[in-house]
């Protein structure tokens, strides 16, 4: 009896899945879609957010037959798009996650050799076009969000390009959720454009009437005011970063309110364990509005039904390149008229909305570009000149880009690469570079396990560049705080926070990879793990190209040394504050320790600048391992490091290299 009733539920499950697939925009065209990819090896297909073509387009190309001769792959610009369109078509496939429908991120291979479409990010594929340049696995590609101009959208675009015109059996789609399509159009050769009629509703867009001081502050109250009014539907709330989806904040003030209806305060934003995630999708119980804080993550690749109210904070957070501390900085920015369409569009998806801009419609109309710039023109491409030139790529600056990035930027990528020793004065690329292109890295950090080779401690380096491929190894739990740090204070190392992370993990080791010795240290279990399993993979490339793994044992000093080779050019030095930045934080200064010279693995800018991840590093050490920054003065009896330390964070010198 009961089998039966849980058969009829399956039953029940499938059909509806099938009717939300019919449902969707996409369906009423899918032939014509079909007989458009038949005909051609290029098709743009545009189509509004929520139309189905990251979900659709995968299966139809399936069901007509192309898996027959190759995988179905599909690029998102994001790894959470990534993992939750897979898990979603699993489903709707009715197979398991990571058999016929599969995922892959970096450092994460969920597909199997069942595996006939694949999801994975756009990094991803750039990667996998270094091994198999032709992408032989695939019959066709569907590069899904493109208006989003990822930068490995970008690089991949130049590289299809000409893959297709190599391959006539494999067909290239790219989708985009905004209509300035005729672009990339003309970019593969004037393809075809292939539009899926809309089914949107009409939005009510309200803007401030005066700006915003603070945008959390006006957010939070927005939400409650159209919370407590009574109207029906989802709300979804658009913040530039993580750290700003503090929901606790719009739980606080619902407390303070009597008799306010329930509310399930879900966040989103791509750093979010992965089952958090998943709760943005569900369904909240009867009676329960829903509302989702998120990044613009939620503005085209994830799709939640039912928002009625859209609440834009109006700003977003950007990879850009600053020239003041030459390397790249997240930073918030304003977002872009496209992007706030594109945001105000959730609201209409499934009835008629609302949505309120936290900006004035004059900010709007004269302050917002009109189109985000391209990351491509923005961010450092150390990694893409590196990947290029590994592909054959001579001359860089004739690569045909959509839209090129700025001469400077591609030079001064060059110049980084030039000064760890990966691109020779010619601008070709030397062993190391070459073997750098080998990891799923920074290049700063292949650098160090590299140097970490010679210097025989490679197999401590390895767990150091794990720990720090995997975001936020700590917790400090509310109200707990003094606990957690005490505890914390017991894996330091004075003189370096790359020596603590690898203190961490030996202890974790030593303790049997336990989940309750991560609990009781205040540790992400899942995060440590997430850390062996990287390790595992960067051994494996180690491995592969016959590096040596080898203990230094106890003796670390070598260790800093070895990130000192690879970090030089993120260097400070003492004075009353390190030089060039405002505000160093780290845990060497906690603890009163003030050594002359430092290292650090990134900034961090919010409203000041921090050093994140910081070791202590001899001044003699700079001089020796990045010659072409400092030297040695001897004044009087002490040596001290010459003066020219910083100033190439300034103005950074790169006559000495060859541009091509
Ligand atoms: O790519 P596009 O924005 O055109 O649409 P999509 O991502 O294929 O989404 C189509 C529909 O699939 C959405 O309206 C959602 O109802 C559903 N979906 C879902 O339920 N769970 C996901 N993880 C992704 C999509
Ligand atoms: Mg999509």
């Amino acid at each position: 009896m009961k089998e039966k009733s849980e058969a009829s539920s399956e039953f029940a499950k499938k059909k509806s899945i099938l009717e939300q697939r019919q449902y969707l925009p996409i369906f009423a065209v899918r032939q014509q879609l079909l007989n458009i990819i038949r005909d051609n090896s290029i098709v743009i297909v545009v189509g509004e957010t929520g139309s189905g073509k990251t979900t659709q387009l995968t299966q139809y190309l399936h069901e007509d037959g192309y898996t027959s001769y190759g995988m179905v792959g599909c690029t998102q610009p994001r790894r959470v798009a990534a993992m939750s369109v897979a898990k979603r078509v699993s489903e709707e496939i009715g197979s398991n996650l990571g058999e016929e429908v599969g995922y892959a991120i970096r450092f994460e291979d969920c597909t199997s050799e069942k595996t006939l479409i694949k999801y994975m990010t756009d990094g991803i594929l750039l990667r996998e076009s270094l091994r198999e340049s032709d992408l032989d696995h695939y019959s066709a590609v569907i590069m899904d969000e493109a208006h989003e101009r990822s930068l490995n959208t970008d690089v991949l675009f130049g590289l299809l390009r000409e893959v297709v015109s190599r391959r006539t059996d494999l067909k290239l789609i790219v989708t985009s959720a905004t209509m300035d399509s005729d672009k990339f159009a003309s970019f593969f050769g004037n393809v075809p454009i292939f539009n899926i009629p809309g089914r949107t509703f009409p939005v009510d867009i309200l803007f401030s009437k005066t700006p915003q001081e603070d945008y959390v502050e006006a957010a939070v109250k927005q939400a409650l005011q159209i919370h407590l009014s009574g109207m029906m539907g989802d709300i979804l709330i658009f913040m530039p970063g993580q750290e700003d989806i503090e929901c606790k904040i719009i739980y606080y003030r619902l407390e303070d309110l009597e008799n306010a209806p329930p509310l399930a305060v879900l966040p989103i934003y791509s750093q979010l364990p992965s089952d958090l995630q998943a709760k943005i999708f569900q369904k909240a119980p009867d009676g329960v509005r829903k509302c989702i804080v998120a990044t613009n993550i939620a503005e085209t690749s994830l799709t939640v039904d039912g928002i009625m109210f859209v609440v834009d904070a109006g700003y977003c957070k950007l990879k850009v390149f600053n020239p003041r501390i030459g390397m790249d900085a997240l930073q918030v920015y304003p977002i872009s008229q496209a992007n706030a369409n594109q945001r105000s569009g959730r609201a209409g998806r499934t009835g008629p909305g609302q949505c309120y801009r936290l900006y004035t419609q004059s900010a709007y109309k004269n302050e917002m570009l009109t189109t985000t710039i391209p990351e491509i023109q923005r961010t450092n491409l150390a990694n893409v000149v590196l990947l290029l030139k590994s592909l054959g790529v001579q001359d860089l600056l004739l690569f045909h880009f959509m839209d090129p990035p700025p001469e400077d930027n591609m030079l001064n990528s060059m110049y980084q690469l030039w000064i760890l020793g990966s691109l020779d004065n010619t601008g070709a690329l030397t062993p190391t570079g070459r073997l750098m292109v080998e990891f799923p890295l920074d290049p700063a950090l292949s650098k160090m396990l590299i140097v970490s080779c010679d210097m025989a401690c490679s197999a401590d380096i390895l767990i150091i560049v794990s720990m720090l491929s995997v975001p936020a190894i700590f917790y400090r739990p509310k109200g707990r705080e003094e606990e957690s740090d005490q505890v914390r204070e017991k894996f330091s190392v004075p003189e370096s926070d790359h020596l603590t992370y690898l203190n961490v993990y030996m202890q974790w080791k030593n303790n049997n990879y336990s989940s309750i010795w991560c609990n009781e240290h205040f540790i992400h279990t899942k995060a440590m793990r997430k850390v062996r399993e990287v390790r595992s993979q960067l051994k494996d490339i180690m491995v592969q190209q016959k590096m040596n793994l080898v203990s230094c044992g106890s003796d670390w000093d070598i260790i800093r040394k070895c990130i000192c080779a690879a970090y030089f050019h993120q260097a400070a030095k003492l004075k009353h504050n390190y030089r060039g930045l405002k505000y160093p934080l780290c845990s060497l200064f906690g603890m009163g320790y003030t050594p002359d010279y430092i290292i650090y693995h990134e900034l961090v800018m919010t409203t000041k600048e921090y050093m994140q991840c910081v070791t202590a590093v001899d001044g003699e050490w700079l001089a020796e391992l990045g010659p072409m920054f400092y030297s040695v003065k001897q004044a009087g009896k002490s040596r001290q490091v010459s003066k020219n330390d910083l100033d190439h964070l300034n103005s950074p010198k790169r006559s000495n290299i060859g541009v091509q």
